[in-house]
């Protein structure tokens, strides 16, 4: 039970203190954390923050216009918005490993950052929107790391090399604080409570090698899911809901043709912790309306399939 609006003038007096009139540099995904942590540093210190948004051509319907609206439109922060399509597409050519991708979806994003950041020489400190869940679990990652599966790149996770002081002014809070402080600086529900998205995007959502096309299908029909999700109220009773593209074609009939196209997988999960997850229940009617937009829509895909696997055994990606 705390103050909020004590809270926030308590944090912003913080900010100010620890910045003074320096620049501070932060690397906005449009996820939760990075968001809330922007919008208490500008906030805080206005002008003096410059958040960099990059666009690996690997993220969700409209997501890029949304950001820009909200941080550059109704917050006028100062918002670099860098798209590095084809550089991340250049280097995922190619490339069907999961793991691999990672890295270079990781990588390339820690270049382009960093050359926007050389581009911006006053920037003293670099700002993340780190939470008390994520200082604990780096503690303790030890015996943690040995076990891990996936190598969670989170494209937040920038490295010290970039020479600048961190600024973690969410660093004692738990998600749930996050998003209510969220909410008390004016961001809105929906992208407060949103969804994780994991940092390398769509990478790991298209199966095997990467291509702007499927990207741009899979865009398409993801929104579609979420849009229907949202309309029959199950997105907040659900922890995850995102579609994954397969890279395999099967035969279709519309009109008189016969038609060769693409699948897509729908993946709902309930979960507490993203460590172990059950499949949504969700209604047959829900699914099968969100089926026919997808294949009515989506020109390229005329299979759609829900993934009824639990974790474990599955992971809840599909990569
Ligand atoms: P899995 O697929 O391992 O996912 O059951 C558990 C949670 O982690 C997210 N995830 C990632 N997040 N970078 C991220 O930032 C990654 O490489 C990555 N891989 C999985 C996943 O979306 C789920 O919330």
């Amino acid at each position: 039970d705390w103050n909020m609006p004590g809270y926030i003038e308590e944090a912003v007096q913080k900010i100010r203190e620890q910045v003074g009139d320096e620049e501070v540099i932060l690397g906005l995904s449009g996820g939760v954390d990075s968001s809330v942590a922007a919008a208490l540093i500008h906030r805080a210190i206005g002008d003096q923050l410059t958040c960099v948004f990059v666009d690996h051509g690997l993220l969700r319907l409209n997501e890029g216009k949304l950001v820009m609206e909200m941080f550059a439109g109704r917050l006028h922060a100062k918002v670099v918005h860098v798209d590095a399509t084809e550089q991340f597409m250049g280097h995922l050519k190619g490339v069907t490993d999961p793991e691999q991708k990672r890295k270079i979806i990781g990588r390339e994003f820690v270049e382009v950052f960093q050359a926007e950041a050389k581009k911006l020489p006053n920037a003293k400190w670099l700002a993340q929107g780190t939470i008390y869940p994520d200082v604990i679990e780096s503690g303790g990652a030890k015996s943690k790391k040995a076990h891990t599966i996936k190598s969670h790149h989170n494209v937040g996770g920038l490295p010290e090399t970039l020479g600048l002081k961190l600024l973690e002014p969410l660093r004692d809070l738990f998600k749930d604080e996050v998003r209510e402080l969220g909410v008390a600086l004016g961001l809105p529900h929906d992208m407060v409570y949103r969804h994780p998205f994991p940092g390398p995007g769509l990478g790991v959502r298209i199966l095997g090698e990467v291509k702007q096309e499927y990207a741009d299908l899979l865009r398409r029909a993801d929104a579609i899911f979420i849009d229907e999700l949202r309309a029959a109220d199950w997105y907040d009773k659900t922890s995850q809901a995102f579609a994954v593209f397969l890279p395999v074609k099967s035969v279709g009939v519309m009109g008189d043709g016969r038609t060769y196209e693409y699948v897509v997988a729908l993946r709902a999960v309930q979960t507490q912790d993203f460590m172990t997850a059950h499949w949504a229940e969700l209604p047959h009617s829900l699914l099968g309306k969100v089926s026919n937009r997808i294949i009515n829509e989506v020109r390229g895909i005329n299979r759609v399939v829900y993934d009824i696997s639990g974790k474990p055994p599955a992971t809840i990606e599909w990569e």
